[in-house]
């Protein structure tokens, strides 16, 4: 079984771009899977908890509980409409995910690997966290990124996550796709160099926070909202689940077969994922095969600079979608960044490679084959049977190109797939020009080789629309649906062999899957 689970986004605020480029990855990864005919299973949601929520549900004069309610609404409607299929969804204020990082508290209590203790320090607001002397800038002082930072003392319980940094080094060395990619675990090995010798505080005092999850054994405290976050992709995969609790069968989901991915933003590797979560894990017991791969993306950014409320660059993908489609806005997504690099969000660019890479290219490849064949042979597919080294090298290419789309999906690399997916249609749009089916179509001695060009061309639009399926479900669905294929759902990665349009088949009537969008358009 293949698990996959995103981030969960903070609910003190509305979905905005990032959010919904790693949900789609994710929807991608796993319709991808889905194809390659693995059984797979995708966990996303929301973190509800916390400081931040408490307080802008102050500020707004409602119950945190109200407050979360409303803003988890806004992303379950933005998953909705942007196709994104998720098998389990995470909300942190659910009873079963309260009642399992209860238990696992308690059982690291019991364990000794928790312990009461006062402190007195530099404590950041914003990020909910006490602060180290290795958290100042060169000035020596906190940085903007810390937000207000006061002095208090305070007894909380801690984690020794310091007995466990010797351990986590050794497995990072030992496992070469522990974080993906490669350059993500320098990054945590650095950073691990900085930071072992820290325990960490995994409470917060009732009078400071009320909105956590209280802490089983001393109920004036409720849990940090990060160690309570963290092990949502347990809770919410059946882990320590009552049998009613109408969760997933934990050992069939976590499995070391197909070790779990993580996706995640870059900015929470460290030291949430990359430190506090794999040693969590370890000191509840996981061996190292059980331990997830942490699969990080970099971040879209506005003109090189971050996107934030404060700046006012904030993009809606709601907005987006329904400007310029849900199909335009997946694929930019997944198309305009390699997955762990950074990428500056741009509309114009959005709009220019849907308007090339789909309309233009894919989308005239599509339109012509299937009119032509519509026109010239009454929308019947036949082999035709005159043959030359111009089909040959098409086939070459689908399963050059197929071989690449494979070797980078499974890679998570949705846009080098892509880009293999494209070299194979600028591939067929070419074919088409030079064979020029309209000109044999004129010539009745040319009818089997005209049939023979059609055919080539059908076929390559099959083989692309099971290969785009992942990446833009609805879109393939039509193509497959005007092809006369079957469901998309019932073909595989293993099915895609020359001869996927059987001989005598009839294809239906086109339609255009993808509209050019007019650059007046533009927002
Ligand atoms: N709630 C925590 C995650 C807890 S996981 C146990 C959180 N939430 S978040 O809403 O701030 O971010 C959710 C995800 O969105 C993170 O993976 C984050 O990296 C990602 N992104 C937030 N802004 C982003 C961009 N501008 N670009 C790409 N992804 C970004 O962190």
């Amino acid at each position: 079984m293949f698990y996959l689970t995103t981030a969960i986004d903070y609910t003190n605020g509305s979905p905005h771009i990032g959010h919904a480029y790693e949900k789609v990855l994710a929807d991608v990864i796993i319709r991808y899977r889905r194809l390659r005919g693995d059984e797979a299973f995708f966990l996303t949601g929301v973190d509800q908890h916390g400081q931040k929520v408490q307080q802008t549900a102050e500020k707004e004069g409602v119950h945190p509980a109200t407050f979360v309610k409303r803003t988890t609404k806004k992303f379950l409607n933005l998953w909705d409409k942007l196709g994104v299929k998720y098998d389990g969804w995470a909300e942190t204020i659910d009873d079963r995910h309260k009642t399992c990082v209860q238990g696992i508290l308690t059982a690291l209590k019991d364990q000794g690997q928790l312990y009461k203790h006062a402190h007195s320090g530099h404590y950041s607001v914003r990020q909910e966290q006490f602060l180290q002397d290795r958290d100042r800038d060169e000035a020596g002082n906190f940085g903007p990124e810390w937000g207000e930072v006061v002095q208090i003392e305070e007894e909380n319980w801690y984690f020794k996550l310091s007995e466990h940094t010797d351990w986590l080094k050794s497995y990072l060395d030992a496992t070469p796709d522990a974080v993906l990619p490669a350059f993500r675990k320098s990054e945590l090995l650095n950073a691990l160099e900085r930071n072992s010798g820290t325990d960490l505080c995994i409470s917060r005092p009732k009078e400071r926070l009320r909105w956590g999850i209280e802490i089983p054994f001393d109920t004036d405290f409720v849990t940090y909202v990060w160690f309570d976050a963290l092990i949502n992709y347990v809770s919410f995969a059946g882990y320590r689940a009552a049998p009613d609790a109408e969760l997933p069968d934990f050992e069939k989901l976590w499995t070391a077969d197909e070790r779990p991915v993580h996706i995640i933003g870059k900015d929470i590797l460290v030291p949430a994922h990359g430190i506090y979560w794999l040693c969590m894990l370890h000191a509840m017991g996981f061996p190292d095969e059980l331990i997830p791969r942490l699969l990080v993306h970099g971040w879209w950014n506005m003109r090189g600079e971050k996107m934030s409320k404060s700046l006012g660059n904030i993009v809606d993908p709601a907005e987006l979608a329904d400007k310029f489609g849900v199909e335009a806005l997946r694929y930019y997504l997944v198309r305009d960044i390699v997955t762990g690099k950074d990428s500056d969000f741009d509309v114009e660019r959005l709009i220019m490679l849907y308007n090339t890479e789909l309309a233009n290219e894919l989308g005239n490849l599509c339109n012509r084959a299937l009119n032509m064949s519509q026109r010239f042979t009454e929308g019947i597919i036949t082999r035709g049977g005159i043959f030359t080294d111009a089909d040959l090298a098409l086939q070459t290419s689908l399963a050059e190109s197929t071989d690449a789309y494979r070797a980078a999906m499974d890679e998570f690399d949705v846009s080098k797939g892509l880009e293999a997916l494209g070299r194979h249609v600028g591939h067929c749009n070419q074919y088409a020009e030079r064979m020029k089916p309209w000109e044999l179509n004129k010539d009745p001695e040319m009818k089997a080789r005209l049939a023979t060009v059609l055919q080539h061309l059908a076929e390559s639009v099959a083989h692309c629309a099971v290969l785009l399926s992942p990446i833009l479900p609805d879109a393939a669905a039509k193509l497959a649906a005007q092809l006369n294929l079957p469901s998309l759902t019932e073909i595989s990665l293993s099915d895609l062999h020359w001869g996927l349009i059987p001989e005598g088949h009839t294809i239906g009537k086109p339609k255009p899957v993808f509209p050019k969008i007019l650059v007046e358009e533009k927002v």
